[in-house]
């Protein structure tokens, strides 16, 4: 675990920026985002995408190539993407003009760091990044220097009555500690339901909810030791 979130950041956005164009290449790759996706859109309703009449707003927070865009792209009106890698934004802006959801190919990307030790910068206190239906993390949370601030960061850009989406891995006894590369960007290994509960707590959030996936997620982040993980839906409401 990297605790200068200094530190943190900077192998995040050096370790992403060298993969985003063999991110979600590879047949397991394709899998997991495909598991992730149909998992997702099967659950609309757990996650309580507003019924309304009024556009509804996705951030697709830590947005990599687009997956949590991909998937409630059928289901929004607009998207505003952030990524803390340049090469992500660019691989997201790539794929999502080229993509057949209507709103996926309006989507625009932007980099940005929402979890600055510091208040986050100036250019992205403007209104067009707050006040959003949902905002959604896919596979960040691990990654963060730290989660407790991130979800109150996320929540103060949801307007009354948002949900907060993160999907992430849920943390086994089993260790995920072999040489990927990958090991200098991930604060911790993956949450519980309820440190998930714990960390959605205050910050003017409430009705928390939690689901499983059912089938595990294969990855082959190292060629002699393939890993598996199961994934998770939380979700609390901006009260
Ligand atoms: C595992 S990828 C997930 C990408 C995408 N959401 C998905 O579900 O496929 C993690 C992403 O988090 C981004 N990231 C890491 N730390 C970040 C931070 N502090 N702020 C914004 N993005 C960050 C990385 O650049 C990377 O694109």
């Amino acid at each position: 675990m990297t605790t200068s979130s200094t530190d943190l950041t900077a192998a995040n956005r050096a370790f992403f920026d060298d993969l985003a164009t063999k991110y979600d290449i590879k047949p397991w790759q394709k899998q997991l985002a495909l598991q992730i996706t149909n998992y997702i859109q099967q659950n609309l309703d757990f996650i309580g995408i507003p019924k309304y009449s009024d556009p509804i707003t996705l951030l697709d927070y830590a947005c990599g190539t687009g997956m949590i865009s991909r998937a409630l792209g059928p289901s929004v009106i607009s998207i505003q993407a952030l990524d803390l890698s340049s090469k992500m934004v660019s691989r997201f802006n790539e794929l999502a003009a080229t993509s057949e959801i209507t709103f996926v190919r309006n989507a625009r990307a932007i980099e940005g760091n929402l979890l600055t030790d510091e208040d986050p910068p100036s250019e992205l206190n403007g209104p067009e990044l707050h006040n959003f239906d949902i905002v959604a993390v896919g596979g960040g949370l691990h990654h963060f220097p730290n989660p407790a601030k991130a979800i109150g960061r996320f929540a103060q850009r949801l307007r009354v009555g948002g949900v907060l989406l993160i999907s992430d891995f849920i943390e086994e006894e089993q260790g995920w500690v072999m040489p990927t590369g990958a090991e200098h960007t991930i604060y911790k290994y993956g949450f519980s339901e309820s440190e998930m509960k714990g960390l959605m707590e205050g910050h003017g959030l409430g009705g928390f909810g939690w689901r499983e996936m059912p089938e595990r997620l294969e990855m082959e982040v190292h060629k002699d030791k393939p890993v598996s993980r199961k994934g998770f839906l939380a979700k609390p409401a901006k009260m």
